[in-house]
């Protein structure tokens, strides 16, 4: 048996100000910045959730230890017991191949069954051009072997905006012989390339090429900001009830994350923005949302990158808009925890709504209402908590089958979302 949670539609605009949990990968960064520091850190904000958690537990098998808020790293990553387990977290898997390509010794990853079928052969390349030796299973998935050290400096190109690609190349550059230099397709969140460059370590020409100098990331004080990508549920739910409206302080404004807010302005909702300040050069600041009519939305090209974790939002979205929602250009999502073309187009015809996939999207038919209905999360958190938001307007109450899908990077979102729900 699964466990199920079912949420009731919501009965009046509500209108309140949420403080919004640290930023999942901000929180993943730190970490293991913080594990392969010159010195001990201060890390406060991190994310709730299994997946950081996988972060955490991933560098104390390589010697780093976590009390409180203090990180002191090892003064070189010692060999782990065995394969280390980075769960349902690609982010870590992909974050750690890069730290360890650094370090002189073989390591295996591996993780749960979603994350044993995500591609990985996308590091063996750019993380090769170094000379770390980086091996995946004959279908490019975990378990990934790593054999580091020795590494030279690389000039690499990728043809994927993955912000996880280039940080793990970036995380092992700093640790080469020589300088190195990566592009990609633009929409990827930079945040590496922020703190790298705060702390002296990269730079990047307009948008460009980033340049990484080898150097130790220094000890410093991490304080995460709340998520965009978990305050976008909220922000959806805002946008889906007319007069309704949420404030959220302290989130992440990364570009990078900004895309879902460009989108949900682009249908109708009333978006507004301002920067409070920066952390270790990466933007933060408050995020209000006011429910309007919504029109569907044609979403392609570098906003996909800047809004890949909340496209299947997009999908709730454009089934309660006027007129159809168009997502393309979006074949990675393919790659995410569950196929989320697949996925998002049977979570919206699961709640009586219309959606076609395509080859690198999906198309949903606005109706302006859906009756409601049960939603098999198939595992994947985003999945479990779009469904959620689609129970704000819906006819009738929504049912997630594997609601606690959702632990793995919000745990208490259910139970917050009816909070705000009942708040006037
Ligand atoms: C992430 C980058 C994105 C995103 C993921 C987190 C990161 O993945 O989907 O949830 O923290 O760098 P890709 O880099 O694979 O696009």
């Amino acid at each position: 048996m699964q466990d199920a949670r079912t949420l009731e539609p919501v009965g009046a605009p509500f209108h309140t100000g949420v403080r919004i949990p640290g930023d999942k990968s901000l929180s993943h960064r730190a970490v293991i910045f913080a594990a392969i520091a010159d010195g001990p850190s201060e890390i406060t904000g991190l994310a709730p959730g299994r997946d950081v958690a996988s972060s955490m537990a991933a560098v104390a098998e390589l010697g780093a230890g976590m009390s409180g808020t203090r990180l002191v790293p090892p003064e070189r990553l010692q060999r782990p017991p065995g394969p280390i387990d980075c769960g349902n977290s690609g982010t870590t898997m992909r974050l750690l191949a890069g730290a360890l390509s650094g370090a002189s010794m073989t390591t295996t990853l591996t993780g749960d069954e979603s994350l044993r079928s995500r591609p990985m052969r996308r590091l063996v390349a750019p993380l090769g051009a170094l000379g770390s030796r980086v091996t995946t299973g004959p279908d490019g998935t975990a378990p990934l072997v790593i054999e580091g050290g020795g590494l030279i400096g690389a000039d690499v190109a990728i043809d994927v905006a993955s912000a996880q690609v280039r940080t793990a190349f970036e995380l092992a550059a700093i640790q080469a012989e020589g300088p190195s230099t990566i592009r990609s397709p633009r929409g990827y969140r930079d945040h590496t390339e922020r703190w790298l460059e705060t702390f002296g370590l990269a730079s990047t020409e307009e948008g460009e090429r980033t340049r990484i100098t080898p150097g130790r990331i220094p000890a410093a004080a991490y304080t995460i900001p709340g998520d965009p990508s978990s305050a976008a549920y909220l922000w959806a739910s805002a946008a889906l009830l007319e007069g309704a409206e949420v404030v959220t302080p302290g989130v992440s404004l990364n570009p990078g994350r900004l895309g879902f807010l460009g989108i949900l302005e682009g249908m109708g909702a009333d978006v507004d923005g301002e920067v409070t300040g920066t952390i270790h050069g990466d933007p933060i600041g408050t995020v209000s949302v006011t429910g309007r009519s919504l029109q569907g939305v044609e979403v392609s090209g570098a906003t996909v990158a800047a809004a890949i974790d909340e496209l299947p939002l997009v999908a709730v979205l454009g089934a309660y808009a006027e007129g159809v929602t168009i997502v393309r250009d979006a074949a990675e999502l393919r790659a995410k925890e569950t196929d989320r073309i697949v996925s998002t187009t049977a979570m919206i015809r699961a709640l009586g709504g219309g959606a076609e996939a395509t080859e690198d999207g999906f198309a949903v038919v606005g109706t302006g209402f859906l009756p409601g209905g049960t939603v098999d999360a198939m595992g994947d958190h985003r999945i479990a908590m779009a469904a959620a938001v689609a129970a704000t307007t819906a006819d009738g109450p929504v049912t997630i089958l594997g609601a606690s899908a959702a632990d793995v990077s919000w745990p208490s979102i259910y139970d917050t979302l009816e909070a705000v729900w009942s708040s006037r």
